[in-house]
């Protein structure tokens, strides 16, 4: 090869490395430091730096700040608070919508480590605040989230142990007309009539996986409270329920004591008119080692004839207690007043029985004894 061609391809080489190098420069420098002129075409939110400690107005987008040499890796807190303005107080609530949240996470579900986010609802001269005890949000949110006030006065505090890129939390609120929500939600004075608080529940549910699928109330009141641990994620916590009403089972003929011992005496019986009564079990959600106990008692000369009109004896689907013995749950018929093993008649149990036979049961005596015994609750 000619030595002058082999130069000239060797130069031609060098130049298009050269403006390769030249232009990536170029490229490079332009993503650093951009033109102002190119800002004009970034959407808003890039643009925007966030905030820390303000007032927020309604309907103002509101992110936290970027990150910053001095703030990077430090504490951090900022408050917003809201202040729907020239709206009379009691008639608008804020519905706060949370876009992104990326803030700390939750240990053991009690606390939250590296960073939190507290909502501060009403104060000392609204008639609901939680400001003594606020509780904390932490987690990262996949869904953006409304939170909706009781009053027209939040504060909104935000605090993390080690500011990074990774912690963020950006939100947007308007106001909400207090009674287009009692509409939507009802109002607390309709929930607790009185603010009556009825008698205490029978037992405390901590985990999903154990909650009955319905409850049955034993009479016509049933109170239900939900109570949060002091620091969680902003994510689909909560419940849901439907509520129905069953027509009552009542047992006029009997005499109650505690929660489910009866007694039938045949005086009382008479005094209705009739020769025969009707009692039924408590449906479901009675607590561990709760026993029930029928005592039937015929005049004398006269003996007790016990037939189940229906019968069902299921295994325990939401034990309330752990129990891997046989027999949890029994209904035992003794022949006696007393729960004497000698005068046991008839054993059902949550394990092994089958439906009871509709012949009826009849004592040797005057009394008859329908226990019901439960170690696990349900
Ligand atoms: C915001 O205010 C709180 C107290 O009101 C203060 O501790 C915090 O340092 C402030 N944050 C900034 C970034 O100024
Ligand atoms: C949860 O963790 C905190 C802090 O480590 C500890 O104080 C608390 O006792 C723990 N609670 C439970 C229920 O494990
Ligand atoms: C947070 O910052 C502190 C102090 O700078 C440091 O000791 C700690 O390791 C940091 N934690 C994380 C998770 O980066
Ligand atoms: C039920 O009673 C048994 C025996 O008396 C006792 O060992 C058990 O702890 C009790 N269970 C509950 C939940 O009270």
């Amino acid at each position: 090869m000619p030595s002058s061609l082999k130069r000239s391809r060797q130069l031609l080489l060098l130049c298009l490395l050269l403006a390769k190098l030249c232009r990536s420069n170029g490229r490079g420098y332009e993503e650093h430091y951009p033109p102002v002129a190119r800002q004009e075409f970034l959407p808003v939110e890039e643009v925007q730096t966030g905030q820390c400690n303000k007032t927020v107005a309604i309907y103002e987008d509101v992110s936290t700040p970027s990150v910053t040499a001095e703030t990077y890796n430090k504490p951090l807190t900022c408050w917003y608070e809201f202040r729907p303005n020239g709206a009379p107080s009691s008639d608008y609530v804020i519905d706060i919508r949370f876009k992104t949240f990326n803030v700390g996470r939750v240990h053991n579900s009690t606390t939250c480590r590296g960073g939190y986010v507290q909502i501060i609802d009403g104060n000392e001269e609204t008639p609901v605040t939680n400001h003594l005890s606020p509780g904390f949000f932490c987690g990262e949110m996949q869904n953006s989230k409304n939170f909706i006030s009781e009053t027209n006065s939040v504060k909104l505090i935000f605090h993390v142990d080690n500011f990074t890129e990774g912690t963020y939390l950006s939100f947007f609120s308007r106001t909400e007309l207090t009674r287009a929500l009692h509409k939507r939600y009802g109002k607390q004075p309709e929930l607790y009539p009185g603010g009556r608080r009825g008698d205490p529940v029978h037992q405390t549910i901590f985990d999903t996986d154990r909650f009955p699928h319905s409850v049955t109330g034993s009479g016509t009141d049933l109170l239900v409270t939900f109570t949060s641990s002091p620091a969680g994620p902003l994510l689909n916590e909560g419940f849901q329920f439907s509520v129905g009403s069953v027509p009552g089972k009542r047992d006029t003929q009997g005499k109650l004591s505690g929660l489910c011992d009866w007694i039938f005496g045949a005086r009382r019986l008479r005094r209705s008119g009739q020769s025969s009564g009707q009692f039924s079990s408590l449906a479901h959600w009675y607590p561990a080692n709760t026993t029930c106990r029928h005592l039937i008692r015929a005049d004398s000369g006269q003996r007790v004839r016990l037939r189940f009109t229906s019968f069902r004896v299921d295994p325990i689907t939401a034990p309330l207690a752990a129990d891997d013995g046989d027999c949890a749950e029994s209904l035992a018929v003794y022949d006696a007043a007393e729960p004497r093993s000698d005068r046991l008649l008839q054993l059902f149990c949550d394990t092994f029985s089958a439906p009871a036979k509709s012949d009826p049961i009849l004592s040797t005596g005057r009394t008859l004894l329908v226990l019901f015994t439960s170690r696990t609750g349900q």
